[in-house]
């Protein structure tokens, strides 16, 4: 007897997130050696975990037989001295997916609705399709978020409004003026979630964002030691916002979400400003080096302020099928309604040589 009329409907109709397919799925499959194949696809870290908490994680490795901190003491006081902002105003989640998914538990359900932007990043709306809200999506005709659309679409059940800055995929930046006139326009009831996960590495200006935190107001702003840090696979991202959101959110976490090497990394990270100024440094050589192969192939791209680039192809999935095989794996974009382009991150200078050969063989440009 199937079990699927228990199935909850709403999660039934989520179409599951597309990861970035893994080097060794992609080595089986083409029967390429996997230290062939570059993986450009999820905008990770290309130079690696960064080396204080490669360190420390190494040398923590022994203790991993004691649940974690649940608390996370030393990563909560860490950037509490850093940011200004007081330990209670932290949240932890195994990277900021997580918390994305607390704050569903939290402020989501069927008599409300969420407001983000087309071409956003995908998973506010997974979220919101999971815990029923309605998802008003504003549309963006410039691929960037349109503020005083996205203000405009506020309905009164409208309990959320996500800005991802820099965007992914788009890699769009909205600016410090754009934000303040928009924030002025957002009623005080809503929930504004700031989604900065590329803000370590912008290549661009970010808006402070902390300032309406400080000011009380009702935002929450996501980071993660996924990117600029090099440590996705450790999973480990926080949220910062008032201590009565923040203690609303604890109640949705799992004791020990944050694992203890993760935590440990973190912690060291913290203090790995040359790891940051490197990867600053590359990010921006693998920006330029991709846009001018562009010029010169005569290929449309989206300019961007973080690590990976939209770049119009033509066919996208054809495009991304075909630089596969040649061993290099990117992103085709139609599940966020761009079917003509790709996403691309950016790696090393060989990594990057080696996907503008490929690009340029597969688009004949
Ligand atoms: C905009 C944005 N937010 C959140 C995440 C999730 O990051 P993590 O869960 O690794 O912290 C990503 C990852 O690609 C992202 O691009």
């Amino acid at each position: 007897m199937s079990i699927a009329k228990w199935m909850n409907p709403d999660v039934a109709a989520i179409r599951p997130y597309e990861p970035g397919r893994p080097i060794e799925d992609v080595a089986r499959e083409h029967g390429l050696a996997p230290a062939e194949i570059c993986k450009l696809a999820s905008n990770e870290n290309p130079l690696g975990v960064s080396r204080l908490a490669l360190r420390a994680m190494k040398r923590a490795l022994p203790e991993m037989y004691l649940y974690p901190d649940g608390y996370g003491f030393e990563l909560r006081q860490k950037l509490a001295a850093r940011t200004g902002f007081a330990p209670g105003q932290f949240i932890f989640g195994s990277g900021s997916n997580e918390i994305l998914e607390f704050i569903g538990h939290c402020y989501m359900g069927r008599d409300r609705s969420i407001v983000c932007s087309q071409y956003a990043f995908v998973v506010y709306k997974l979220v919101a399709q999971m815990f029923g809200s309605r998802i008003l999506e504003v549309s963006a005709p410039t691929l960037g978020h349109d503020l005083p659309a996205m203000a405009k679409a506020i309905r009164p059940d409208t309990s959320i409004i996500f800005i991802c800055n820099p965007n992914n995929p788009t890699g769009t930046l909205v600016t410090d003026a754009q934000v303040a006139k928009f924030m002025a326009r957002v009623p005080e009831d809503v929930l504004v979630v700031f989604d900065e996960a590329y803000a370590e590495i912008c290549l661009g200006k970010m808006p402070d964002t902390s300032r309406y935190l400080r000011e009380g107001r009702n935002v929450l702003i996501l980071r993660t030691f996924s990117k600029a840090y090099g440590m996705a696979g450790m999973r480990v991202g926080y949220a910062m916002g008032p201590a009565e959101i923040i203690s609303a959110l604890e109640r949705a976490r799992q004791p020990f979400n944050v694992n203890r090497l993760a935590q440990t990394g973190a912690v060291a990270a913290l203090d790995d400003a040359g790891f940051l100024r490197r990867t600053r440094t590359l990010f921006r050589q693998g920006r330029e080096m991709i846009e001018a192969a562009c010029d010169e192939a005569g290929l449309e791209y989206q300019h961007s302020a973080a690590n990976f680039m939209l770049i119009k192809v033509g066919d996208g999935t054809r495009v991304t099928a075909g630089l596969t095989k040649r061993g290099v794996i990117v992103r085709p974009m139609g599940g966020y309604g761009l079917p003509s382009y790709i996403r691309v991150s950016y790696g090393t200078l060989a990594e990057n040589e080696k996907f503008i050969s490929a690009l340029r063989a597969e688009t004949g440009k």
